[in-house]
């Protein structure tokens, strides 16, 4: 077990969910639901882990008007989850929108902004008018989040040392960790998990390299002792 890892729970409907969470019981506290699995399931399916007592980073990556992010935050805190994305994209007004929802209801989840998706490299940046590269995106990014009261961010492995260095105290999830040898699939500013974890990440996201494995549960146990190594190396 260790509580930085969280398996991201890519799956169309809760049954094939709740039986990897099952499998990973005892190897992994956090889970993450995405959309796939939320617009699907809703609600009940994070009541259902959070019954089960582990840990749920509810990954909506909300991008809305500055009332509706809000309504949405509120909404959340009622769900009990303890992460949601919200996107930095969405601006100033919107992510101050958001904390400010956020510190005025009880149990409210700690937001983290989104800063460039780990699909993202610099062509497709540039096809949406971002000529700077993925880094000055992030920081840029993660300042505004900053300055709103968000001290939570998602990056790439790639961009985390950067982050570390400006935030210390942040908490920073970093997706896109693919283990030596597996399969980089639709990601492109990928690391493994010793890696991201000597550059300063808080919590490395997995999917598809523990989801897709044959055995899953083996594939996490191997995750984790790189984590370990990694951790041992470092101390
Ligand atoms: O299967 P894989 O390990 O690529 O899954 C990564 C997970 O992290 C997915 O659920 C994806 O939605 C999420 N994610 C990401 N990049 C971000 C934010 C979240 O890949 N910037």
């Amino acid at each position: 077990m260790d509580p930085r890892l969280i398996v991201a729970l890519d799956y169309p409907s809760a049954p094939p969910a709740l039986a990897l969470a099952g499998r990973l019981q005892g190897l992994c506290q956090w889970f993450k639901v995405g959309l796939e699995l939320f617009v699907a399931e809703g609600p009940s399916v994070v009541r259902e882990l959070r019954r089960r007592d582990v840990s749920v980073f509810l990954d909506l990556k909300l991008h809305d008007i500055p009332n509706t992010v809000a309504g949405a935050v509120r909404s959340v805190a009622a769900l009990g989850a303890e992460f949601l994305t919200v996107h930095a994209a969405g601006g100033p007004a919107m992510l101050e929108a958001a904390a400010e929802a956020a510190a005025s209801v009880p149990n409210a989840p700690q937001l983290l902004a989104v800063t460039v998706l780990t699909s993202m490299d610099q062509l497709q940046l540039a096809t949406i008018g971002i000529g700077h590269s993925s880094e000055d995106q992030v920081l840029r990014l993660a300042e505004t989040a900053s300055a709103a009261g968000i001290n939570g961010f998602v990056a790439s492995a790639e961009e985390v040392s950067a982050l570390r260095q400006r935030y210390p105290a942040a908490t920073l999830v970093i997706p896109g960790i693919r283990p030596a040898g597996t399969d980089t699939a639709d990601q492109k500013r990928i690391a493994t998990p010793a890696a991201a974890l000597a550059a300063g990440a808080s919590y490395l996201v997995v999917g598809r390299p523990i989801t897709q494995a044959p055995d899953p549960a083996a594939a996490t146990r191997a995750i984790l002792e790189e984590m370990r190594s990694a951790t041992a190396l470092s101390a």
